[in-house]
């Protein structure tokens, strides 16, 4: 008896001693990573899980981990072989295709995350793929997807257990809640329950069931400007919904702040208790004309009281709540979400885990640490060139580009290339990448020269726009590679400072202090466009630009140095790596 009165007690103070307030800034997934779906799963060690959209690239749809909401490591990709999803290799123009939000749960032992892939290859035609493991920490365990009936061509599934069993998807456009079976993806039962408070897009559906109310939360406005998260309730599964009469209960439109196009939530618990918000943001302040890295996710503390709806505190960049205490104890091999490269490809290692490609490779062309090439990343020309045509087969050509996320606003990535072409028009170097239609690229290229005919290696500086007409673009540059540089390993440098203006400059990797500039361009030109729903990529590439060129390019000592966030327009934090 007194010991329990004692353990309750002491329950008590921990509580009461959780209760102080620590502060973090946001994003909490610095980067390309909308649409985040987070859970809080004590029966991993009490750990939280994040997963976040990603489009085109490829391994696809991230999981990452944290103990404390402050440090996030990568666990798994739920796609990461092609044969799991072969729509991925579809040649499209659409940039925007390819797997959109997910949203992942726990029960049982079991992780599920259901998401849409969606193209218009055949007119709009989204695909429901449900994907489930019970190792979130490792790629291969991810099984399925099993493909779900689809009549509406909805997007944005969310999964429901009731407490009787029974399983719901809710779906959107507009808000359609199925009773499903799940081993089967078969749908049994449909309601149309709640299409917000009028505005367009009602998407991003979640169902949480508190205190006797089935909670609708969804987001509104289309993921732009107008973006608002904005709730209902029901006692019954079906209907019909209430909707708040406070609503929206988050959003900055019609702000001046400077992470914009809040909503996209989802809400849990941690241990003691306490709810937390994540949703999609956008630093761009209201002029939403620079963002570089789209739409990132952001956390924000809630309190949520008994029979009331949710209270959360409006997204900035410096936030402070109930956080869990500093703990970076998480298992595998992931890399931080706020951290930097120092990759070598040393022999015996693997193409590092935060490496991205734009859909699923054609895997011979790249090689880490090759015979004769210790130390480096081998990438063979493919034909088509970053911004590829329609003949561009993804599966049988394959792109020869490799990248990571962009994930500070200020940065230093600097990477070293040998290569030295043979046929005309061979080509490879770095690039800023935000779609095929979108990129800065600087790099060695074979060119025939017109004086003399002969072919000469020149250094490319060539920023493609053709995805956002209009935006005020540099010139393209060449210089000619200088004599005394023939033939050695050149050194490849992409910085950001804080005006968002990007430099590209080449030198010697032996004496990289002679380092020639190639060109500036501002991140207009990777913000919107054609890439939307996107973030830029920091990558290199190796292509033939359409002809029969065969040289492969060696990249090594890749470096990427994330060095400060910017948090409120005009205010950069230093990252502590
Ligand atoms: C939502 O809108 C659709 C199309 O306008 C309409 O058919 C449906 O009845 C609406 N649903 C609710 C619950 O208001
Ligand atoms: C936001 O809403 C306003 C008012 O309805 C509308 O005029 C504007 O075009 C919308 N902006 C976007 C980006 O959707
Ligand atoms: C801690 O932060 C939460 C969320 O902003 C707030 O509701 C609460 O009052 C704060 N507690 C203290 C002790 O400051
Ligand atoms: C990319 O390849 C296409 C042909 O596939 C070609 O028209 C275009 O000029 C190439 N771009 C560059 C920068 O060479």
């Amino acid at each position: 008896m007194i010991i329990s009165q004692l353990i309750c007690l002491l329950g008590f103070v921990i509580r009461l001693s959780n209760a102080a307030n620590a502060t973090f800034t946001n994003p909490i997934l610095p980067g390309f990573n909308p649409d985040p779906s987070c859970i809080f799963v004590k029966e991993w060690d009490n750990t939280f899980f994040c997963t976040t959209s990603s489009f085109l690239t490829f391994p696809s749809i991230p999981l990452y981990a944290s103990k404390d909401l402050v440090h996030w490591k990568h666990a798994s990709y739920a796609i990461s072989r092609g044969d799991q999803l072969p729509e991925l290799y579809r040649n499209s123009e659409l940039q925007t295709e390819g797997t959109w939000a997910s949203t992942l749960r726990y029960r049982d032992g079991k992780f599920y995350l259901i998401t849409s892939y969606v193209s218009w290859h055949d007119g709009w035609g989204p695909i429901i793929l449900l994907l489930t493991t019970t190792d979130p920490y490792d790629d291969a365990s991810w099984s399925g997807p099993i493909r779900f009936e689809n009549p509406e061509k909805e997007i944005d599934p969310d999964l429901f257990w009731d407490d009787d069993g029974q399983v719901y998807m809710s779906v959107a456009r507009g808000i359609f809640i199925h009773r499903v079976d799940i081993s089967t993806g078969k749908i049994l039962e449909t309601f149309t329950v709640w299409n917000g408070t009028g505005d367009r897009n009602p998407e991003g559906p979640h169902i949480y069931n508190k205190d006797g109310y089935y909670y609708l939360s969804i987001g509104e406005g289309g993921t732009e400007t107008n973006h608002s998260a904005v709730i209902s309730r029901s006692t019954t599964i079906s209907g019909p919904y209430e909707g708040y009469e406070s609503n929206p209960v988050l959003t900055a439109k019609n702000t001046d702040a400077f992470f914009q196009t809040v909503g996209h939530t989802d809400y849990f618990q941690d241990a003691t208790g306490n709810w937390w918000c994540v949703a999609l943001a956008t630093r761009s302040g209201p002029a939403w004309e620079i963002y570089p890295m789209g739409r990132e996710t952001v956390l924000s503390p809630m309190t949520w009281d008994e029979g009331g709806w949710p209270i959360i505190d409006p997204i900035q960049g410096t936030m402070s709540g109930p956080l869990p205490p500093a703990n970076t104890d998480l298992p595998g091999d992931g890399f931080w979400a706020h951290g930097g490269d120092e990759e070598d490809f040393r022999p015996g290692t693997q193409i590092p885990r935060q490496f991205l490609f734009w859909r699923p490779p054609k895997e011979s062309l790249f090689k880490v640490s090759p015979a004769g090439h210790p130390n480096s990343l081998q990438v063979l020309p493919s034909r088509a060139n970053l911004t590829a045509d329609s003949q561009f087969e993804p599966l049988e050509d394959g792109m020869g580009f490799i990248s990571r996320k962009q994930s500070s606003s200020v940065f230093q990535f600097t990477v070293d290339l040998e290569f030295d072409p043979k046929d005309a028009d061979e080509e490879a170097g770095a690039t800023v990448f935000l779609t095929q239609y979108q990129h800065i690229d600087v790099t060695v290229v074979n060119t025939r020269s017109c004086s003399t005919g002969e072919l000469e290696q020149k250094f490319r500086f060539r920023p493609e726009a053709l995805g956002k007409p209009g935006v005020k673009v540099p010139a393209a540059r060449t210089i000619t590679v200088p004599q005394a540089w023939a033939g050695k390993r050149m050194r490849f440098t992409i910085t950001l400072d804080e005006s968002q203006t990007y430099h590209f400059t080449v030198a010697p990797a032996d004496k990289p202090d002679e380092e020639l500039w190639m060109g500036s361009a501002s991140t207009d030109i990777v913000s919107g466009g054609s890439g939307p729903f996107h973030g830029t990529l920091l990558g290199v590439f190796a292509t033939s630009n359409g002809g029969t060129g065969k040289t492969a390019a060696y990249f090594s000592r890749w470096r990427y140095h994330p060095l400060k966030q910017e948090v409120e327009s005009g205010v950069f934090l230093p990252i502590k790596e």
